[in-house]
């Protein structure tokens, strides 16, 4: 990680927008809407931002957009960096340390995720309560005490106070809320049968390409994690048909409503 590319990065994006925003959303595939729900947005192409990896997946969108949701400040990234695309875990993990260099203590991430538990359907959302990591570790390497400690603690990963406003606010709004361990892995291949059966044994709920690399960054640089999943497909041993990824956008943009309804709400109770 280069301190003075993060500094400059984090300058440019405060000259060009207008309120401080408290809290960051990363928003996963097909999960843009979001976007549209934000109040007086100033829209940051990731091209313009100096040092700023530019996002090549389809269905990914580059943007940072700052604005209100419901009266709170926000930073939304429509599009996020994959380790499968080939960046370095440095630039994967680059926006992040943006965020707490602008004093940023709150990150909403989302994502699309198989579904391993098998009490899982098609469009249902899962609150992250923790997470099992199979990808290399994005702090591997030189510490920069000024982000965080050599050694950062991942005990409470995904914030307790944070799933309990994403419980109560799902609640009030009627929306299933399913609950479960995520684990991710470098994709870009989906899952073996054998591989979706072991992480089934090992507890975890869903699995993805995404989203641990940013967790761990924003908890060493002290950042408070919420992480929710759209499930855009489930494992069924009995039946597995090969997923496209159109399927999954599809899916995905199926259940996004409730996902960007459950969002706001969230945002407007912290
Ligand atoms: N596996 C990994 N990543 C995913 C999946 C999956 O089944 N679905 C959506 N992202």
């Amino acid at each position: 990680m280069n301190y003075t590319e993060i500094y400059e990065a984090t300058k440019f994006i405060e000259s060009k927008i207008t309120a401080k925003p408290s809290v960051a959303v990363i928003l996963g595939s097909g999960l843009s809407d979001l976007a549209n729900e934000i109040d007086n947005p100033v829209i940051i192409k990731y091209s313009e931002i100096p040092h700023f990896p530019v996002s090549t997946v389809q269905g990914h969108k580059g943007n940072l957009i700052s604005g209100q949701i419901k009266g709170v400040n926000v930073l939304c990234m429509q599009g996020r960096f994959h380790y499968y695309e080939g960046y370095t875990m440095d630039e994967v993990t680059f926006p992040e340390r943006i965020f707490a260099a602008m004093g940023i203590k709150t990150l909403i991430v989302t994502n699309a995720a198989g579904g391993v538990n098998k009490n899982f359907s098609c469009g249902d959302i899962m609150l992250i309560t923790d997470h099992i990591n199979f990808m290399p570790n994005p702090l591997i390497g030189k510490n920069d005490e000024r982000f965080g400690v050599r050694f950062p603690s991942m005990n409470e990963a995904y914030d307790k106070n944070l799933r309990q406003i994403a419980i109560q606010s799902a609640e009030s709004l009627g929306i299933k809320l399913q609950q479960g361990i995520y684990v991710a892995g470098t994709g870009p291949s989906f899952e073996t049968p054998a591989e979706y059966m072991m992480y089934r044994t090992i507890g975890c709920s869903a699995v993805g390409m995404s989203t641990v690399p940013e967790v761990i960054v924003a908890r060493h640089c002290g950042i408070k994690v919420l992480g929710l999943s759209v499930i855009s497909n489930v494992f069924n041993e009995d039946n597995n048909e090969e997923q496209t990824h159109d399927e999954v956008l599809e899916n995905v943009n199926n259940a996004s409503k409730n996902m960007v309804k459950l969002v706001k709400t969230i945002i407007s109770r912290l």
